[in-house]
């Protein structure tokens, strides 16, 4: 499928850097719509997992792209929430792995991988209507849609966030390497709506984008 071609569902995109809120916006808003909610992080976390699992070097892109290409990989929807199978195990709980935290924006910016990840998407986005968080979803993914957003936070409210998670994640570090790749980088979409949450809670975000999907001309039909 040719970058920008999609079904005729719905696409809601939701993009930003690390610890913005992207995925208790992205989860809550694809409740309130009924749609389905893919996570693109958590496929590109899947892969990390894998190669690392296999022994791979993150820094052989070759030998990385190798492995991806060989894999298995199928995205699939248990009570409306994505799970990621690579070769039929599911990595679901090492996903937030400090080594995983530590080697995912590496992985991801290999090429190859970003082609069968976002092949994987839109296959994905096939007969379901659905919500997805990434970093190039309205930039790359899905350019077509008419319905973007960029969320964001200060950086100080990112780390109090990711730090409150209990997580070791070097999200400046992180954010650097997202923005700065040669390949699909971290981008604000040129129609996208950005939406500061430094200051808002999970709820007034969401209601923020369903007022604006009203007014873009997407019923949500359960919200
Ligand atoms: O959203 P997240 O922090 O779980 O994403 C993990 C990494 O995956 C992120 O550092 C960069 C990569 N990623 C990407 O390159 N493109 C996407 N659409 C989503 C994530």
């Amino acid at each position: 499928m040719q970058s920008g071609q999609q079904s005729s569902h719905r696409v809601v995109a939701i993009d930003g850097p690390a610890a913005s809120g992207k995925s208790s916006v992205t989860r809550e808003l694809a409740r309130r719509l009924g749609f389905a909610y893919l996570n693109s992080g958590a496929i590109y976390r899947a892969i990390t997992w894998h190669i690392l699992q296999k022994g791979i070097d993150v820094g052989e892109s070759d030998r990385v792209a190798h492995a991806v290409e060989s894999a298995q990989i199928t995205c699939c929807l248990r009570d409306n929430e994505l799970c990621i199978f690579i070769d039929n195990v599911d990595p679901g709980d090492y996903l937030r792995d400090d080594r995983v935290n530590e080697s995912v924006s590496r992985v991801s910016s290999i090429p190859r991988v970003r082609e069968i990840v976002v092949e994987k998407m839109r296959e994905h986005a096939q007969g379901r209507d659905l919500v997805i968080e990434g970093r190039d979803i309205g930039s790359v993914v899905f350019p077509d849609t008419a319905y973007k957003f960029y969320v964001d936070a200060s950086p100080e409210v990112r780390l109090r966030r990711r730090a409150a998670q209990g997580q070791r994640d070097e999200i400046t570090m992180r954010d650097h390497a997202d923005s700065s790749r040669p390949v699909s980088p971290l981008v604000v979409a040129k129609d996208a709506c950005i939406i500061d949450t430094s200051h808002l809670t999970i709820e007034q975000v969401v209601n923020e984008i369903i007022g604006r999907l009203e007014q873009n001309g997407l019923l949500p039909s359960a919200a």
